[in-house]
C-alpha cells in the first residue's frame, strides 16, 4: 500500500502541526512510512515560513530568557530539560523544512533518507526530553523559550549551502561541545536518568553533524566549490560574532567537521 501523501506533503503536514505529541506522532509515521516504502515519492512542498507551535511556551527575545539553568537542583534541572525539549522541538522542524523546502536542487534520494532519519532521531528526543519532564512533575510549555532559534532557519530558506552551514555544522555542532558537560554535571548530581537521554541524544547527535557534513560536500561539489572557504564565507554571512570554544575536537573529527572548518572562525 503507497500512502497517497508525497514525502515533501507529509513534512509540511508535521511542519503545521501546532501540538508537540501530535507533530512528533506525525514525524514518525511518515519516516517509518518512508523507510518501508509507503511513500515513496519526494514530491514537492511549500513549507511555512515559520512552523506551528502550541499556545504554550510562551516565546521570548533572547535577552529575556533567564541566564542559567544548573544541573544542581531539581528546579535547575527541569529548566534544563525544557530549555533542551525547546531545542529538541525546533530540530523537528529543521528536519523537516530541510526535507520539505529544498525538493528543487536536484538531489539523491540518499539526501532525503538521511534527513528523515534526523527528523526521527529530533522527534524522539523531544519525547524522551518530555517523558522526563512529566517524571519530575512538569511538562513542555510550562516555562517561557527562546524565540531565537529559527532565526538561522528564515536567514538560510533560500539556500541548501546556507542552511546546511549555519544549521547542522555551526548550531548542532554547537551541541556537541556543550553536552559533554551537561551529562557530567548531570551525574555529579546524580540524576543518571537524565544523563542517559543526553548521551543518546549527544550520539544521535553526532551522526547529524556527520549527515551535514556530508551534504555540505555534496552540495559544494555539485556547485564546483571549495568546502573550507566556503564554509567559512557562509558562516560569517549568516553567524553573528564568532564560534565560541573550546571545542569538541574528538566528536567535530567524528562527525568529519576537521579544525581547519571551524578554528579560523573562532573567538580569538
Ligand atoms: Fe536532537
Ligand atoms: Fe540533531
Amino acid at each position: 500500500m503507497t500512502d497517497s501523501k508525497s514525502l515533501a506533503q507529509a513534512a509540511v503536514t508535521a511542519l503545521e502541526t501546532a501540538d508537540p505529541v501530535a507533530k512528533v506522532a506525525a514525524v514518525l509515521d511518515f519516516a517509518a512510512a518512508w523507510q518501508t516504502g509507503r511513500i515513496t515519492l519526494v514530491g514537492a512542498g511549500n513549507p511555512p515560513a515559520r512552523p506551528a507551535r502550541p499556545a504554550r511556551p510562551e516565546l521570548l527575545l533572547p535577552r529575556h530568557m533567564p541566564k542559567r539553568r544548573r544541573a544542581k537542583n531539581v528546579a535547575g534541572r527541569i529548566a534544563l530539560l525544557h530549555a533542551l525539549a525547546h531545542i529538541e522541538l525546533n530540530a523537528v522542524d529543521l528536519a523537516c523544512d530541510i526535507i520539505a523546502r529544498f525538493t528543487d536542487d536536484d538531489l539523491p534520494r540518499e539526501f532525503f533518507d538521511d534527513w528523515v532519519a534526523v527528523a526521527a532521531d529530533e522527534a524522539r528526543h523531544f519525547s524522551l526530553l518530555s517523558t522526563r519532564l512529566e517524571i519530575f512533575g512538569a511538562a513542555y510549555g510550562d516555562f517561557p523559550a527562546h524565540d531565537g532559534l529559527w532565526g538561522a532557519a528564515t536567514a538560510t530558506a533560500h539556500d541548501l549551502l546556507a542552511r546546511l552551514a549555519m544549521v547542522p555544522l555551526v548550531l548542532e555542532a554547537r551541541g556537541l561541545d556543550v553536552t559533554p558537560v551537561m551529562i557530567k554535571n548531570l551525574r555529579t548530581a546524580e540524576d543518571h536518568d537524565s544523563a542517559e537521554i543526553l548521551e543518546t541524544i549527544y550520539r544521535d547527535e553526532i551522526t547529524h553533524v556527520a549527515t551535514g557534513t556530508r551534504w555540505f560536500q555534496f552540495v559544494c561539489r555539485a556547485r564546483g566549490c571549495d568546502p573550507v572557504p566556503t564554509y567559512h564565507e557562509q558562516v560569517r554571512r549568516y553567524f553573528r560574532g564568532a564560534l565560541k570554544p573550546p571545542f569538541n575536537e574528538d566528536a567535530r573529527d567524528r562527525a568529519g567537521l576537521t579544525p581547519e572548518f571551524y578554528v579560523p572562525l573562532a573567538v580569538k
